[in-house]
């Protein structure tokens, strides 16, 4: 049976590996990868430049009437830099300043409104890998293939204070760990559209994975559903 594309969609914790593995399984696959996360922070990012009052719901519809999101190519770090109202915003929207207030942000039923139609616009054509909270739940219900993410929460601690170390030498273990336990929390017990993994999807504890076996674990299951359709009503 010939292969055909498909939608992955990849939910799972802060910071247990999805935008790695979701890159990676783009670039093998020839497909367009999408991280979510960068457009619910670019829309913070534009709530705090502005001072938007995001507890008023008309000042956010008002706020969000502005904002133009869309993704660039960057050819010299092979990924998709997010583009607020035009200017590649990637630089900022992952400072400390954004990360407190993106999961509030990210809460409000307005500004998931306006992201979730245009992700399901962007998997019209599948081909497509795309990650964050609530992708196989609410973005694709009907994707192909759905994998949930899980790590051990101190390796996700560790993976996210390297990561944030190498630009901002201040940080703190203890800032990072109190960061995502609150984001995970927001995250889990919001009204809309709350994190948790879809019945269908594949639970993948990556936790004592290589980045490499993860990849090589993940395309043999793409390698299934796009040779095995499930029948999808
Ligand atoms: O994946 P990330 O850490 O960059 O995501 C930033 C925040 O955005 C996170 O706290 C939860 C929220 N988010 C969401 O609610 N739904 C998504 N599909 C992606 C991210």
């Amino acid at each position: 049976m010939s292969s055909h594309k498909i939608i992955i969609a990849i939910d799972g914790y802060s910071s247990c590996g999805k935008s790695t593995l979701a890159k990676e399984l783009g670039k093998k696959l020839g497909y367009n990868y999408i991280d979510s996360g960068a457009m619910y922070r670019a829309i913070t990012l534009y709530f705090l430049r502005n001072h938007i009052d995001y507890t008023n719901p008309v000042a956010v519809l008002d706020a969000i009437a502005n904002i133009n999101l869309g993704f660039v190519f960057n050819e010299q770090l092979e990924r998709s830099d997010i583009e607020l109202n035009g200017e590649d915003v990637e630089p900022y929207i992952r400072d400390m300043i954004v990360s407190e207030k993106v999961s509030e942000v990210a809460a409000i039923r307005e500004v998931r409104a306006f992201a979730v139609a245009q992700q399901k616009r962007m998997g019209r054509k599948k081909g497509i890998v795309m990650d964050g909270r609530d992708i196989g739940t609410t973005v694709f219900p009907d994707a192909e293939l759905k994998i949930f993410m899980t790590a051990d929460p101190d390796v996700r601690v560790m993976r996210r204070f390297q990561e944030m170390y190498a630009t901002n030498p201040q940080i703190t273990i203890d800032e990072v760990r109190h960061n995502l336990e609150l984001r995970d929390y927001i995250d889990s017990t919001r009204e809309e559209s709350p994190l948790h993994r879809a019945d269908d999807a594949i639970l993948l504890d990556n936790s004592n994975l290589t980045k490499e076996e993860q990849l090589e674990i993940v395309l043999e299951w793409v390698k299934d559903r796009a040779t095995n359709p499930r029948v999808t009503q």
